[in-house]
Formats: structure tokens, sequence, C-alpha cells
């Protein structure tokens, strides 16, 4: 990657797109921000962005998309088998992702349904890296099990491990042993494992995760939806691959799978998904599940539109300028908070920022649900949303029992080219203030808690009057300030 250096020697992010289309933004009063906690039981994901300043709650279609997406849009081909616009993005997966086959779902998650149906069978016993939540909920909703298989170092924060996505090779070999292949349907490796902040697996990794496969004769199942910045961040971080382009870097993955699915709300800055294989096999162990779950095979459950969205959003992978703009933005304010004392994960990873809440909001018991406590207030005192990936996220096991997360993490996400510098250093400035106020942060309860995905619509509520501190806190400090 070509490198622009500042004639000061200031170590920035230049954004290497201009912005041609831009939509006004909201900063509510923190009266107004308290009342939409209440309304939206202290959960992010239930408020409604009219009371957001900053969404920063995912980058799961929320990217930017380029002026070349937007214009393939309006030459979709409507048309419910059969379409010119299928046979396009069919091209485009083949080109990016080097599988031959590919089978169109509306989201990842539909994918996630579809194999889970295909190969998880009561007692099933999936070995991955790391678990994403709707991967767990649809292996354990078909009788499966996930065994979480990295290395110590991945859950550590400060850390300079350049791969802490790696799946530990010696805990594969073991779980092998004792559960015994015939009940491992697959095992999954995700790139830029998610909820432990976005941290990649190298190539070297994935292949000798793929040797082990071979040798006990199990499918590898690839989640790809950060494949592009999992790529990225190999060209930088591991050395036999820093001369490669990302395309060839992303074939060398995917060609390792048997199975690559993807949600194209990360991958291609765009909405739907796919599952592709080059295996005439789990192609047709898979095909009958699309028309039965999604729609037909030439769109399964996606709009023409974004399937030419898709398309070109797969072969705009390949440049590196647009994919390191948000691990760069990350980089930056990773950097600036450290620098601060904030604890967050590192090093810098993809996807977003990723707050610690465990030592911010030490004085919380994990039972009082940190991260989701340090997410209420940051939107409280700033309209900036992020997302709770700790406990809340975590499901309850088959007894009814809390299972308490390995992490308790506040994502920032930095959705592709949708902010700016002055907007990130906002970020910075709110969680600045926020961290030297983090005393007066407390915890939250239960009120509402659905049986799946309870992160989703669950509704909680502080356990005192810790809002309205803050509150007051906020107010002494910044006085009219928005
Ligand atoms: N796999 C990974 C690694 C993901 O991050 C996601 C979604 C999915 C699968 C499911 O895809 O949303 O299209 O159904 N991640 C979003 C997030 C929701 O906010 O991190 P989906």
């Amino acid at each position: 990657m070509q490198e622009i250096k500042f004639y000061k020697g200031e170590n920035i992010p230049l954004e290497l797109h201009k912005v041609r289309v831009v939509q006004k933004l909201h900063l509510v009063p923190i009266e107004r921000r308290l009342e939409a906690l209440q309304e939206g039981g202290y959960n992010t994901f239930r408020l409604n962005t009219k009371d957001v300043f900053l969404d920063m709650l995912t980058d799961s279609g929320t990217n930017a998309m380029s002026d070349n997406q937007v214009a393939a849009m309006m030459q979709a081909d409507d048309a419910y088998a059969g379409s010119q616009s299928f046979y396009r993005l069919l091209k485009a997966v083949q080109d990016v992702l080097g599988k031959q086959y590919y089978l169109p779902v509306h989201q990842g998650r539909a994918a996630e349904n579809i194999i889970s149906n295909a190969y998880v069978k009561n007692g099933s016993i999936i070995p991955m890296n790391y678990h994403f939540t709707t991967a767990m909920a649809h292996i354990t909703q078909y009788g499966g099990k996930i065994a979480e298989l990295l290395y110590d170092e991945a859950y550590k924060v400060d850390s300079s491990h350049p791969f802490k996505g790696n799946m530990n090779l010696e805990k594969l070999e073991e779980i092998i042993q004792i559960h015994g292949a015939k009940n491992i349907p697959f095992i999954r490796m995700e790139a830029s494992t998610n909820l432990i902040g976005g941290q990649p697996f190298s190539v070297q990794n994935l292949r000798d995760v793929r040797a082990i496969a071979d040798k006990y004769k199990i499918r590898l199942v690839l989640d790809a939806s950060l494949i592009g910045e999992n790529a990225y961040l190999v060209k930088e971080r591991e050395e036999e691959f820093k001369d490669a382009s990302l395309g060839d870097i992303m074939k060398s993955m995917t060609g390792l799978a048997d199975l690559v699915y993807f949600s194209a709300r990360k991958l291609s800055s765009s909405r739907g998904g796919g599952i592709c294989t080059d295996s005439d096999e789990i192609y047709h162990e898979l095909e009958a599940l699309v028309p039965l779950f999604e729609g037909f095979l030439t769109y399964g459950g996606m709009s023409v539109r974004e399937m030419e969205a898709m398309a070109v959003g797969l072969y705009e992978t390949l440049d590196e300028t647009i994919i390191c703009q948000s691990p760069n933005y990350i980089k930056y304010l990773v950097n600036a908070l450290d620098a601060k004392g904030i604890p967050v994960i590192k090093p810098a990873g993809v996807l977003g920022v990723h707050l610690d809440a465990m030592q911010i909001c030490a004085h919380i018991p994990q039972k009082q649900y940190p991260a989701g406590s340090l997410a209420a207030a940051l939107f409280l005192i700033s309209g900036i949303r992020g997302m709770e990936r700790g406990s809340i996220s975590n499901q309850r096991d088959e007894y009814g029992n809390e299972t308490y997360a390995d992490m308790e993490l506040l994502r920032l996400a930095i959705p592709r080219r949708v902010f700016t510098l002055s907007q990130i250093k906002y970020v910075e400035d709110r969680v600045n203030w926020l961290y030297d106020n983090r005393e007066l942060i407390g915890g939250l309860r239960f009120v509402y808690e659905p049986p799946v995905l309870r992160f989703f619509m669950g509704g909680l509520e502080p356990v005192n009057d810790w809002p309205q501190r803050l509150m007051a806190k906020f107010k002494e400090d910044f006085g009219e300030s928005l």
C-alpha cells in the first residue's frame, strides 16, 4: 500500500474518495437522549435514528456505496428466474472469491440457517475460532453445540499479536479426538473474528486448519463476511503476502475452504449474501434449501438492484484504496484512545473500535452488564450509538443460566467511507470525557428478555438513578452544549 506522508509528520488517514451525496444528521439535546434511552429499554438496538447522531451500531448495510454501485443499480434486470443481474453477480463471485457455484441468500444469517439445516444435527459439535451471534443461534437451533478454539492471546485486550483470530490447532485436534470426526459436520473459520474485536487470522493458520480438516475428512466452512479487511491485514502483517494483491490473498483463503458464505451487508458494501463452493456435492446438498427459505435460485431473497450493487462492490473489494479506509480510521481512533490510557482492543482490528468495558466499568459486576451500561452511557452523553458485545449478546445455556461473555466490549463500528475525521475526533473527545467520569456509570437489569437473540429486542432498566447523575455532570461540564 502506497503511504501518503504529511509534511509535518502528522499521522492521519487521508480519504481517497470525495463525498457527493450527504445526509443531514441531528444531535438532539441530552434530555431527549435520556428519554430515547428510556423508550428504547436502554438497548441501543431499539433507538430510532432520529435521536442518533453518529450511528456506530454496525457496519452491516450501513456502508457508503460508490457512484459505480449506485449506477449499476439502475440497470437491474427484474425477473423472477434467470435475471441478467444474477449472472453478472455470479461472474463477480467467481472472479473475486474464486468459487464456481454460488447460492444467493438475503443476508449472512440466511446462509447460516441453510448450512446448519443441511449439516447440523442433535449432538453435532462445530469447532470454530470464535462464534458469531447468529451463527451460534442457528447451530444451537438445530441441536448442535459450538467449541471456541482460540489461543489465550485472543482474549488479551492489550496485545500486539497480529493474528488473534487464529484457530488453536492443538485444541482443534483435541476436540476432534474427544468427539470423533463423525460428530463434526464442519469446522467454521470466521475472517476478522468479529466478537473478539475484528481480529484476523493468518493464511498460514487457515492452511494448518485445512490440513487437520483433510486428515479427519471434515468440511471447512469459511465465514467471509469480513474477508476483504482480513486480506488487507494479512498483507500488512504476514510477511509472505506483503507484495501480493488483495485479490490473490482473498483467493488463497477461499481456496482453502470447501464452503464459503458471507454477508454482503459487510463484504461488498451492499445488502444480501451468499454461499459458494466448488463442490458439486455441497452445491446439491444446499440447492433445494434456497427456494425453500429464500427465493428462487437466481435471486435468493435479494432485490435485483442490490445484486447489481453487490457485483460492483465485490470487484471494489479488490481495491486497496477502498478497503484500507475503515481499518485506517480504526487504527487512528485506537491509537488516539490508547494514548489517553483508555482500554481498547489492541492491535487495532477491523469493523470498529472496541472499548473494554470490563476495565472501564470495573465497578459494575458482570451480572449488571458493564458493556451494555457503557453503550447506554455513551449514547446519553454524546448521541453516539455503539453496540454491546458482551454478556447481553450471549445466550443463556440449556438450563437457563446466564453464560457470561469472555469479553465485555462496546463496539463502535466504523462503516466504510461514512464518517469524516472531525466526527471521529468527536468520538475520541466524548469517550475521553466518559472515561474520566466512568465512576458515574451504573449497571442495568433486564425487564424484558426474549428467549432467542435477546440482545436485539431486549429491554433493560438502570439499577438506580445513575443516568440522571451522569447527565447532571455532563451539564456541569458542557453547559448548554449539545
Ligand atoms: N457473520 C459475521 C462474521 C457477521 O459479522 C455477521 C453480521 C453475520 C455473519 C450475519 O450476517 O447480518 O447479514 O445476517 N454481523 C453484523 C454486525 C450484524 O453488526 O456485526 P447478516
